[in-house]
């Protein structure tokens, strides 16, 4: 027996475990500390009425010989495909039912897309990234580079420097919140298609979306020949709970006149046996018009607490990106603090929960992450911790 040797070379941990451990470890040494986590992005509002009414309905389907449903992908059932289709449209985006495969979530389809690349492909990343593009290329054995991003370039990633065969691109940005523009999303296309490169478009944030900004990559001309999108019901709807995702794979997409979308396909029948149907009611139900009104309601209280954080940092003076197109605020810690230690100050001295910026790659040292993701309360209260012990 012999083991998968990339694993050696992966960090020993995962970043939010990491950071998991360390507030279990305070918490049990200190019983009584009244901890505010900003820390993972984890939602804490309900689901929308409309998925939860959708679901229950679900569950009664599945209840009833007539309208049981077995193997979700066997089903023959195209019901969240069409609503997404429909929803793409309202943006001017044309794509077929067979270009969307729905899956557990963002996150698993960002790893896994990597069974059907070659691991000798060169992989790009931006640093600081969400450490799941680099793990999973890690544990594939494939040569990663940095596209460095920091305050001189203002958290854009700029174009590779060197040959790359395969980009993640993440807008907005997990983790700086920044969001990239029609131009720039352009010049990615542009740059992908005269290098036969392929954009991994990680799209899980567009419904932050509140400049005026594209929501997807396919809104730019050409990315159909070079671009894979990824997107989740997880921050959009609440879905971190239940899992539902998709991704757009578009037929144009070849690689040696072989199909990509075909070979997703095929990954994918392999390996997964589909979204439950239950779920799936869920996730159709956010695109009803009062699933719509309740899902901009609850992105409308994250991006609140998101611009709570966000002014507040910038009224101590701290260097703040991110939280007005995204729940992430990404601030510069000062004099030099480095990232794990204003995570320790936080941690102990106020009782709030960030993510150091380090931990997103060598670029985010010195840099540090807060999510919108809390109640409004304890959003606020947070901000107060933080200024009466930096301000
Ligand atoms: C994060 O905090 O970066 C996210 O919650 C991670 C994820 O979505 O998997």
């Amino acid at each position: 027996m012999t083991l998968n040797p990339n694993f050696q070379a992966l960090k020993a941990s995962y970043l939010f475990a990491d950071i998991g451990k360390k507030v279990r470890e305070y918490q049990a040494a200190n019983p009584g500390a009244d901890v505010i986590r900003l820390g993972i992005g984890d939602v804490t509002r309900p689901l929308p009425r409309a998925s939860i009414e959708a679901m229950h309905k679900a569950v009664d389907d599945m209840a009833r010989a007539e309208t049981f449903v077995g193997y979700p992908t066997d089903a023959g059932i195209h019901f969240l495909e069409d609503a997404v289709i429909a929803d793409y449209a309202l943006r001017g985006v044309a794509l077929a039912q067979d270009e969307i495969f729905l899956s557990d979530g963002a996150k698993s389809d960002t790893g896994n897309i990597g069974d059907i690349f070659g691991t000798d492909n060169v992989v790009a990343v931006c640093d600081p990234v969400y450490p799941v593009y680099v793990d999973t290329n890690v544990m594939a054995g494939r040569k990663i580079i940095l596209l460095p991003c920091n305050a001189e370039n203002d958290f854009a990633p700029p174009l590779p420097g060197e040959h790359a065969d395969i980009v993640y691109l993440c807008s907005p940005n997990n983790p700086t919140g920044t969001a990239m523009d029609a131009a720039q999303l352009k010049a990615w296309v542009d740059w992908a298609n005269a290098h036969g490169s392929v954009l991994l478009y990680d799209g899980a944030y567009e419904a932050f979306i509140t400049e005026g900004l594209p929501r997807s990559i396919f809104e730019i001309p050409g990315a159909r020949t070079c671009a894979i999108e990824f997107r989740s019901f997880s921050k959009t709807a609440g879905f971190t709970g239940v899992r539902c995702a998709y991704t757009v794979v578009p037929k144009e997409l070849q690689c040696g006149g072989v199909s990509v979308n075909a070979l997703w396909g095929r990954r994918q029948a392999t390996k997964f046996n589909g979204v439950s149907y239950i779920t799936q009611r869920g996730a159709e139900a956010t695109f009803t018009p009062e699933g719509r009104a309740q899902v901009r309601a609850n992105i409308a209280y994250y991006l609140n607490n998101a611009g709570t954080i966000r002014a507040g940092l910038q009224s101590l003076g701290f260097r703040v990106w991110g939280g007005v197109n995204s729940p992430y605020v990404w601030f510069a810690a000062k004099h030099g603090m480095g990232s794990w230690e204003l995570f320790d100050l936080l941690l102990n001295e106020v009782q709030v929960v960030g993510t150091p910026g380090s931990g997103f790659g060598p670029a985010g040292k010195g840099y540090f992450r807060l999510t919108g993701f809390g109640t409004a309360e304890r959003t606020a209260e947070a901000v107060e911790r933080i200024r009466g012990r930096l301000g």
